[in-house]
């Protein structure tokens, strides 16, 4: 792999050694793992994370832009979709087989360990929760089939959700309306979000006696940011179960789960947290627990981990995650923030200036930092994606839905201004 140094045998010890060092250790067990003696300290490893980048600047974050592997030349633009984990976390999963293919008994009980003394408690402390709030799952659509179907309900109770929710958000809904008779109905949001009050308003105005819960996006997938909070504080007001499907909120700014109020909350970590791909987590609020009846165990819930499905999982997979977290916290969510804020604004005041172009993104209040949305006359939105790809090799992607003929520009902090002057060469070109 790029950038990190390869062996040839593999020294399982010294792999867990590193990585029972602490999160730093853990995070860079992938690095040099194969090259440690077996007996002695585990090395001090946290000189191979970024320092943590002192303003939003390209400059400022050139270091951790070194991190990432993609290849040359090509911009990467389309994190809304899959992110990318740096090299130190493709290296962690690559490790973790090692270790369990070297010695799969002492490998598997290992990487747990890993899993249950750094990721899940990392991974709680990160996002605001207790431990036992919170399960590994393999994506968001996972965890949004594991919290909607799992609430409690009954024939003929209601359930509001929006017009806006990704497929995952929308479909185990599906489910429970055609096998339980649950009535699901669509609240109508706009796009872009008009204000806060007017997202609440519309919610109130579907709610009828036999509403029991509401669901919906932290960030959808335009980018338009709820106010999460705010309903779920109304939900409570209402004694309505709140469920969020964080897939695109998560990694984007800091969020803390007992401070946004929710009952359930669904995320993925491959998009703009650095996971490997096939990592997520489900969130059910410690006291919302005898409103969700768990799927795997006989009686109800004592720990959020009894709402995943139970047997042997993709370990080094969800062990790389420490890395990750490691990752993400010495570079800081709100740095992270300003970063993606700071591209995001330079790529709409270059969009400002191209003719009919119209933004559909909302103001910051209402929008993710990162996500992008826009229309362009003259240019079909599936149609760009692959000459974009073309004329400027930037992968971006489409947003065709809620009314828009869009294109979507979700830009993470190891993109540049530069790439961005590029895309919008690309944009030019491909209209004429
Ligand atoms: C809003 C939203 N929810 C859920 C998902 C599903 O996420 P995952 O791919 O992790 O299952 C996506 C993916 O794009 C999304 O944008």
């Amino acid at each position: 792999m790029a950038n990190s140094p390869r062996c040839d045998s593999f020294d399982r010890r010294a792999f867990f050694r590193t990585s029972a060092a602490g999160i730093a250790g853990a995070s860079l067990m992938g690095m040099t793992a194969c090259s440690e003696e077996t007996d002695g300290p585990a090395p001090d490893r946290s000189a191979i994370l970024p320092d943590t980048p002192a303003s939003p600047t390209d400059e400022a974050w050139a270091p951790v832009r070194a991190h990432f592997i993609l290849e040359r030349g090509t911009a990467y633009m389309n994190n809304a979709s899959l992110g990318m984990p740096p090299g130190i976390v493709a290296e962690a999963v690559a490790d973790g087989y090692r270790a369990i293919s070297t010695e799969p008994l002492h490998g598997k009980h290992d990487l747990q360990d890993q899993i249950a003394q750094v990721v899940l408690p990392t991974l709680a402390r990160t996002f605001g929760a207790d431990v036992t709030e919170m399960s590994l799952t393999r994506n968001a659509t996972e965890a949004l089939h594991l919290q909607s179907l799992s609430l409690a309900l009954s024939p003929g109770d209601e359930v509001l959700i929006t017009t806006q929710e990704h497929p995952a958000g929308h479909k185990p809904w599906m489910v429970r309306a055609t096998r339980q008779g649950i009535t699901v109905r669509e609240v109508f949001i706009p796009s872009p979000l008009v204000s806060t009050e007017d997202v609440i308003t519309r919610f109130a105005a579907e709610i009828t006696e036999r509403t029991r819960a509401v669901a919906f996006c932290h960030v959808t997938r335009g980018g338009h940011r709820y106010p999460v909070r705010e309903l779920c504080a109304f939900a409570r007001t209402r004694e309505l179960v709140s469920l969020v499907d964080g897939a695109q909120a998560v990694g984007q700014f800091p969020i803390d789960l007992h401070d946004l109020g929710c009952d359930a909350y669904s995320a993925s970590m491959h998009k703009w947290m650095f996971g490997p791909v096939g990592t997520g987590f489900l969130y059910i609020r410690a006291g919302a627990r005898d409103r969700f009846i768990p799927e795997f165990v006989p009686g109800p819930a004592t720990t959020g981990a009894e709402y995943a499905p139970p047997g042997t999982a993709d370990f080094p997979v969800r062990a790389a995650l420490a890395t990750s977290l490691a990752f993400v916290e010495r570079i800081g969510l709100e740095n992270v923030e300003a970063r993606c804020r700071y591209l995001s604004d330079y790529l709409k005041e270059s969009l400002s200036g191209l003719d009919g172009c119209t933004l559909l993104s909302g103001p910051r209040e209402r929008s993710a930092p990162g996500s992008t949305i826009f229309q362009l006359d003259g240019l079909n939105a599936l149609e760009s994606v692959p000459l974009l790809e073309e004329l400027a090799r930037t992968h971006i992607d489409e947003h065709q839905r809620d009314g828009h003929d869009a294109i979507r520009v979700s830009t993470h902090v190891y993109n540049t201004r530069t790439e961005i002057d590029r895309l919008m060469e690309g944009l030019h070109a491909a209209r004429s």
